[in-house]
This record gives structure tokens, sequence and C-alpha cells, in this order.
């Protein structure tokens, strides 16, 4: 029986709803642990539910979907980029354009499979502009990834992860600021490993960055690299082998 200790507090406000939910416990057993992550996975679900119809900011009269993430709630490494695309708030799911594609060729070649890992975004619906009669992506304003944050807070309190990675100036950012790293240039920082406390942060280039600059692609896939070492060298071992995890 494994023994162990944990100490959780979340606070949750979006503006409309705050709840405070404690859990101090002690000396538990499996089971108990085994309770404790179906009650984490069943409160993703309900946000994930809340994010689905959220009206916080403006972003909700021009979605389709919105894109909560997707992943299990156990994953130890959790991947932010900036907002959905076109085809992400078709799909209601993250990274399933071609940066998407690139996103998995990268995980592939670190032999991490996509649902081993939880993936999501800063702001959770779409941010689009008109041009000239259609609606092509933009980056999100201040104001909307505010109103988002509470979400991204979230999730990270519920998963728990061992690394974030952030793809993209705009997610590397924001996670800076909120765990009060001095910003510098995606150029600079990319591949490196920051410590905040107990949570380790890796900004990596955003992959669609590689779709239109080709000397990137050899970059992003050798930063993957170092998350592979960084991966071992953490021992989340339950990544080092694909099929041991199925
Ligand atoms: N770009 C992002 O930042 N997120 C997605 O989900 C898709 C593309």
């Amino acid at each position: 029986m494994g023994n162990y200790q944990t100490s959780r507090r979340l606070a949750v406000s979006d503006g409309r709803f705050r709840y405070i939910l404690r859990e101090q416990v002690s000396n538990h057993t499996v089971q108990e642990a085994q309770q404790l992550s179906d009650d984490a996975e069943s409160s993703l679900r309900d946000l994930h539910d809340r994010i689905r119809v959220c009206r916080l900011c403006h972003l909700c009269e021009t979605r389709r979907s919105a894109v909560p993430g997707e992943g299990p709630v156990s994953a130890k490494i959790v991947f932010v980029g900036e907002g959905p695309g076109r085809q992400e708030d078709l799909e209601g799911r993250p990274f399933v354009g071609r940066a998407g594609k690139f996103l998995d060729e990268c995980l592939q070649s670190i032999d991490l499979r996509r649902d081993q890992v939880f993936i999501t975004n800063i702001v959770k619906c779409r941010p689009s502009e008109s041009s000239v009669g259609w609606a092509r992506d933009r980056k999100p304003t201040s104001e909307e990834m505010s109103a988002c944050s509470p979400y991204l807070e979230t999730q990270l309190e519920l998963i728990k992860p061992e690394l974030v990675c952030t793809l993209g100036d705009t997610a590397k950012s924001q996670a800076f600021k909120r765990f009060h790293i001095e910003d510098d240039s995606i150029g600079h920082v990319h591949g490196r490993l920051f410590l905040a406390g107990s949570m380790k942060i890796v900004p990596m280039y955003h992959p669609a960055a590689a779709l239109y600059d080709i000397s990137l692609r050899q970059i992003i896939m050798i930063d993957f690299q170092k998350l592979r070492r960084m991966i071992s060298q953490t021992k989340l071992t339950s990544f080092s082998n694909p099929e041991s995890s199925r």
C-alpha cells in the first residue's frame, strides 16, 4: 500500500462563480489516491463543461466551439498554446490543424503520444478578425487572456503537471508573468528549463512558426530532444516507454 501526503487548495474565480476546495489529506491508501484522482477527473470534466458555455468575454460571440483542451488529468506534461485557430474552433479540440500535425510529429519524435500529455491554450475560444470576407486568426488581447486565465489556472491545479511547455511567445510571456520570471525573447529562452517553485516551465517555439520558417523545424525538433532528456532526468518514467502506459 502506498502511503503519501498531499495538501491541496484550489480557488477558482471567473467573475461569475467562485468556489474554494480544500483538501488536507494524509496517510492515504492507494484506493483513496484513486478516489482523489477520480475527483480531479470529474472536476476537470465539469470545468470543461463550463468553458464550453462560457460568456466571460466577447470571443463567445464568434466561436463555433470553445476548445477547453484535452488529455488525461494524470498527465505529467501540459502544453499551452496561444488560442484555437479555425480548425480547432470547428472541431472543439486543440492543435488539430497544420500546426497540430507538426506538434504530433514532435511528440512522436520523443516517443510521446498525444494521449499521454495535456494540451490546451491560454484562451479557450478562437480570437479572429475579419479580413476581406473571411476570418483570420489573431493574437488574443490582454483582456481576453485575463478573462480566460482562471480556466488555465484551474486546469493546472487539478492536473498538477511536472512540466509546463509553453508554445510560442504569447504563452511564454503569460507564464513568465504569472510565475514572476523576467521575460526574454523566445529566441533566447526556447528549450531551456525555468523553475518557479514546484513548477517547471520549458518555453518552446510555436509549432506554427515552423510552417512559415523551415529553419525553425530543426530547432524545434532539437528542443524536443532536450525535453526528452529533462523528462528522463525528472524521472517521469511513465513516459519512457509509451507501451507501458497503454
Ligand atoms: N495554435 C494554438 O496556439 N493553439 C491551437 O490549439 C492551435 C493552433
